[in-house]
């Protein structure tokens, strides 16, 4: 019945989630509310190290894509299940280091990273930057020099693979903002100057085809493309690239008909395709990395909102206006994309009416969803959208300055805040 694992039904009616009911954390909280499951998010992160250790051998490292969702504590959970993360700004650096989080796990990314973004990376240690164009590679090198200091780097290859997504978070064809690219023989140049470089090291290389990906086969058909380029420089250049990163991008069920594979099978099968591809070629098998973002955090969280006005348009549609909008939900108004709603107070009850939800922006574009399911809802209500744990909050705005809600994460029947609801002095804190 439910979107996501971790929603049911209480006694009273109410939805729940990771078995607390949603209802009070809105009374407790207050709405707009972000609330994500940690045993969730936690299931699934062990659910794709886990598999990287039992169908690749443990030859690899799990890096959360925080991108999808930063915070401190999410930091610190990532690192208390031993995981690893792909940071893309300084302020997602900061706030991991800030966390305590462990940098030699960190992979730094970025297609226009800074001088200030590059140094303060070097500074706190990160394991390795992903160096996405030749500027960054001589500037890198520059600043590696100034600071005597070898640096790990991969560089971001973009091999050519149309996967097929949205076509705003589709990374891997050649007409792309991120990485070099293979067929211009961009790629192969930029290697041989890394390999030059005297304070980098070019210990892998990186690419990332896209987001809310279903099909495995284009993660297998990347990876193979990506080993046929290593085998190509050990061959024509007598150098041994020692990892491989393939990017995050795994599909979650958003709507009840999505059907994507689970994680197990991904990694099963993108495991065995590199096996067979190294044996084929005659190259070592290389540490893996893979970055998942919305997969480990988009079906643990909701977003609870609370309704105020219903509006029927007789023969047109009926809103239904909530109190938060594109300022904490933003992938509608980007993407068109589709969430499932319940009324959380009426779970229980049919979804009988088709609506739109409404956010309270001045944009008449300021929707949450149109044509939706839901329980019959009045103002007062609770609306729970459901699978919202990625790439809300962390694209949030303060768009006719709305303060950003907080963030509650539920714990086995307990809640707890882990990022305050910004107050009115947030909202002017830095005019002068
Ligand atoms: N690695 C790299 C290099 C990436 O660029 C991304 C996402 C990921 C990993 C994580 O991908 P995921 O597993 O989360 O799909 N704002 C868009 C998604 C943008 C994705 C950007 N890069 C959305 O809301 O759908």
């Amino acid at each position: 019945m439910f979107v996501s694992e971790n929603l049911d039904v209480n006694q009273k009616g109410n939805l729940t989630i990771g078995g607390t009911d949603t209802v009070e954390l809105a009374e407790k909280y207050g709405t707009p509310l972000y609330v994500m499951d940690e045993q969730l998010i936690r299931k699934n992160l062990r659910r794709f190290h886990e598999s990287m250790n039992k169908y690749y051998n443990g030859k690899g490292l799990v890096c959360f894509a925080s991108k999808a969702f930063s915070c401190m504590e999410m930091c610190r959970i990532v690192a208390s299940e031993g995981d690893g993360l792909d940071a893309v700004s300084i302020g997602e650096l900061y706030t991991a280091v800030k966390a305590g989080f462990p940098m030699e796990k960190v992979g730094f990314h970025g297609n226009n990273k800074t001088n200030e973004e590059l140094e303060y990376a070097l500074k706190v240690g990160v394991g390795h930057i992903i160096v996405d164009n030749i500027s960054e590679l001589r500037r890198l090198e520059k600043i590696a020099l100034k600071k005597g200091v070898k640096a790990d780097i991969m560089l971001r290859i973009k091999p050519g693979i149309d996967a097929h997504t949205h076509d705003f978070i589709k990374t891997g064809q050649i007409d792309s903002k991120f990485g070099f690219a293979l067929e211009t023989g961009e790629a192969f140049e930029a290697v041989k100057e890394a390999i030059n470089c005297e304070n980098l090291n070019l210990f892998g290389l990186h690419c990332h085809i896209g987001s809310q990906i279903f099909d495995i086969a284009p993660f297998q058909e990347s990876a193979k493309v990506m080993l046929d380029f290593i085998a190509k420089i050990k061959n024509e250049l007598g150098y041994e690239v020692k990892g491989l990163n393939l990017g995050g991008g795994f599909g979650i069920k958003y709507l009840n008909e999505h059907d994507p594979a689970p994680f197990e099978t991904y990694l099963e099968k993108v495991s065995q395709t590199v096996k067979e591809k190294c044996s084929e070629l005659n190259i070592s098998q290389p540490f893996m990395f893979i970055e998942p973002g919305r997969s480990i955090v988009a079906p643990a969280g909701i977003t609870l909102y609370t309704v105020g006005a219903r509006k029927e348009i007789p023969n047109i549609r009926t809103y239904i206006s909530v109190d938060g909008g594109m300022a904490d939900s933003p992938r509608y108004i980007l993407y068109k994309s589709e969430y499932e709603a319940i009324v959380a107070n009426k779970a229980n009850q049919e979804r009988n009416e088709k609506v739109t939800i409404a956010g309270k922006c001045c944009e008449s574009g300021d929707l949450i969803g149109e044509n939706m399911p839901l329980q019959h809802a009045e103002s007062g209500d609770i609306i729970a959208v459901c699978a919202t744990g990625a790439y809300n909050y962390s694209m949030a705005s303060n768009y006719n300055r709305l303060q950003k809600p907080a963030v509650v994460f539920v714990n086995n029947g307990e809640s707890r805040i882990v990022v305050k609801r910004e107050t009115l002095d947030d909202i002017i804190r830095n005019d002068v």
